[in-house]
């Protein structure tokens, strides 16, 4: 399919562009009349989700965008029975936990352990005073039909730091541009549409008609320990003479991550961070692991990127070869947005956080197996990929409870491994839901 084939207006707008508001609520709930749902469903929900078109032109967006998806266990209590084919969706996130490298539930937000959420409502504007406004107009007409389970309130943060993840890396760089609706930037890869959307070029999975163009969208509350991860930069800096200690902090982070706060790919700035080429989107994506003219990335160099850094676990880009989308199916589209305020005076002084904060994680593809499920599982959570001894991603690599040990992160001695103090990311949970078309929702579910 290309643009002109895509049908914006009946794919919901989360998907494939994101809300890209400075506030977003995650309202989880329960279905308890599913007859009386399914009509305000129809009648009161249906007429405010926004689409895809709506967001592509800044005059049709709402004040605040409504996306709706369903879990496994929601989609049986509207009586929809087909099988989506995805047995991470089917069985729910908790039942998946084993493959997530979650150190048991222990850290889960306990809504999240079980299989009472039947849908989440997404809610994006520029102020949480607009999201209340129209919760509780939804509220309103809903009535007793469900009930709130759980909600989290996401936020951008705030002054310099908008758009960036609360350790302070830019963050929202790298999305794959969907074949025939968005111009890929140098070096962003290009994945056919059935990567995304359900049913579209490139999806081989059996579904049922209805899921056409509807996206499983995988949330996790990924809690974030800012001043402990800081004072473990402070503790471990890179040892190169041309650095300060404070810098050799800084290469530490970013090598972590593969990018600098700026968002610079290390690979093309090694040493200090270059916040003209972090801005800039025909360059911050440009770089595939390997040399100019190279399909593989050499196999043992990592002075420019470790293997294990973030970026490049949960992309190999050429240390798959290339061309990209050949050698690997498991793109997804990040749409996730901050929780919880900065780390206060008292916290920073201390290295040690009392509240919660960290990222409200939520990608989009047309298989969770194929997408998020095998970005952790496959890559992040493991040791040996993309080569023996690399170790964990150190952002969000785990294996329940294992000690979080990484190579690759010196680039005076890459074989040196780096045991981390703690899991800066703990898992608080979450689940698996379907973003279904609007059509879908039309025709199927309100039915
Ligand atoms: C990229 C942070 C969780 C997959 C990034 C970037 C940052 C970041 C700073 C670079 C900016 C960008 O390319 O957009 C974090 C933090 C996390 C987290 C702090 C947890 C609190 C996850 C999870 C996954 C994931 C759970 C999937 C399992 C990716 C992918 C990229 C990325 C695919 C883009 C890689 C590329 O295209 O080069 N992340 N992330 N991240 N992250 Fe995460």
């Amino acid at each position: 399919a290309n643009a002109v084939s895509l049908n914006l207006t009946d794919i919901q707008g989360d998907i494939l562009i994101g809300m890209k508001k400075n506030k977003e609520l995650f309202f989880f709930f329960g279905i308890e009349n599913a007859t009386e749902f399914k009509a305000r469903l129809k009648s009161d929900i249906l007429p405010l989700v926004t689409t895809t078109t709506q967001l592509l032109n800044v005059s049709t967006q709402p004040t605040t965008a409504l996306n709706i998806a369903f879990s496994q266990t929601g989609l049986f209590a509207l009586n929809i029975t087909d099988n989506l084919n995805d047995a991470p969706f089917t069985g729910g996130q908790l039942k998946d936990i084993g493959n997530l490298g979650d150190p048991g539930t222990t850290n889960w937000v306990k809504q999240f352990v079980g299989t009472d959420i039947h849908g989440v409502i997404l809610l994006a504007s520029d102020t949480v005073a607009n999201i209340n406004t129209e919760l509780a107009n939804l509220q309103s007409k809903l009535g007793d039909c469900i009930t709130e389970i759980y909600s989290l309130q996401g936020a951008a943060r705030p002054g310099n730091e908008q758009g960036h993840e609360h350790f302070g890396f830019l963050d929202g760089i790298s999305n794959p541009a969907v074949q025939g609706f968005q111009t890929p930037f140098p070096g962003q890869a290009v994945v056919p549409t059935g990567e995304i959307l359900v049913g579209e070029d490139g999806d081989s999975i059996s579904r049922p008609a209805w899921a056409k163009d509807g996206s499983f969208l995988v949330f996790r509350q990924l809690k974030q320990i800012v001043p402990e991860f800081n004072k473990f930069l402070v503790d471990n800096p890179i040892h190169i003479p041309a650095l300060t200690r404070a810098q050799g902090s800084e290469l530490l982070g970013a090598r972590m991550i593969g990018r600098w706060k700026s968002g610079a790919p290390v690979f093309l700035a090694p040493l200090v961070d270059d916040p003209a080429l972090g801005a800039d989107p025909t360059r911050n994506n440009n770089f595939t692991y390997a040399l100019p003219g190279q399909t593989f990335a050499n196999a043992t160099d990592q002075s420019k990127c470790p293997f294990s850094a973030h970026i490049r676990k949960t992309r190999p880009r050429a240390d798959l070869g290339l061309p990209e989308t050949q050698s690997s199916n498991h793109h997804i589209v990040r749409g996730g947005i901050p929780y919880g305020p900065e780390v206060t005076a008292a916290e920073a002084a201390s290295n040690t956080t009392t509240i919660d904060r960290g990222l409200a994680f939520v990608c989009y593809q047309s298989s969770v197996a194929a997408g998020f499920q095998f970005l952790q599982h496959l890559w992040a959570d493991n040791t040996q990929f993309i080569h023996s001894g690399v170790g964990f991603d150190p952002i969000i690599g785990a294996n329940k409870g294992a000690q979080r040990v990484v190579s690759g992160l010196d680039p005076t001695d890459p074989s040196r491994t780096i045991t981390l103090a703690t899991d800066f990311v703990v898992s608080r949970g979450g689940e698996y839901f379907f973003s279904p078309s609007l059509s879908a929702i039309a025709h199927t579910l309100s039915v």
